[in-house]
């Protein structure tokens, strides 16, 4: 059975009457890594947030691993955009947020060899105000990692940082998904350095 199973998706926004996702099925393997790739507004995002469970298809179904998917879980970790990290909490406390959650008993030992995996130790009690985009961005890929998912969803991960920090960070991804995840969709635009950045990632893994 395929890890991630997507048949005949359905999604419109409203009463527009106009699918955004028109008959979508596709299948993913344990251990894939997946790029989706398409214009602005094509549905990527749409897609990428009906697989995380924080919206519902129209019709149509999605499981992982054999379970379906009808809402938000743990077990499917999102990395978001302009990287969502909660401004009040510390670094530490950012990434323990999910494992706390869950009452995991090691939620704060679990989220320091994270943030030594993304390489910003000693930055445990520094505040999301105080870092780079291009470390914030490891601190929400570290928190995204915290409840051990076995899916990682990343909606376009470099798009909010500067070319020589997106060259950086594509490294440090590829270094982190190597190491840890099962399967990962990347989402990209069809602008020239977004493009670059998926076909790099692609040919590296
Ligand atoms: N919450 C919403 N309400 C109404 N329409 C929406 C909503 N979210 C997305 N849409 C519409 O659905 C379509 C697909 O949007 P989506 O964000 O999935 O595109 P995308 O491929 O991620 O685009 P981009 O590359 O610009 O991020 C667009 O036409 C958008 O206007
Ligand atoms: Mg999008």
């Amino acid at each position: 059975m395929p890890f991630v199973n997507v048949r005949n998706l359905f999604k419109s926004y409203g009463n527009s009457g106009k699918y955004v996702l028109n008959d979508v099925s596709f299948e993913i393997n344990e251990n894939e890594f997946v790029c989706v790739l398409g214009h602005s507004g094509c549905g990527k995002s749409t897609l990428l947030n009906l697989l995380a469970g924080f919206i519902k298809p129209d019709k149509g179904e999605i499981s992982v691993d054999g379970q379906f998917v009808s809402k938000p879980s743990e077990q499917r970790g999102v990395v978001f955009q302009d990287h969502g990290l909660f401004p009040w909490y510390n670094i530490l406390d950012n990434v323990a947020f999910g494992p706390k959650a869950l009452k995991n008993k090691d939620a704060y030992r679990i989220s320091k060899r994270l943030i030594k995996m993304v390489g910003l130790e000693g930055y445990e009690k520094v505040y999301p105000s105080s870092l780079s985009g291009g470390m914030a961005q490891r601190v929400g890929i570290a928190r995204a990692l915290a409840t051990n998912p076995q899916l990682l969803l990343m909606d376009e991960p470099l798009g909010a940082l500067d070319a020589m920090t997106r060259e950086k960070m594509r490294i440090e991804i590829l270094r982190i998904v190597t190491f840890k995840i099962k399967l990962h969709i990347y989402e990209t635009l069809t602008c020239t350095s977004d493009y670059y950045d998926y076909r790099w990632l692609i040919s590296h893994f």
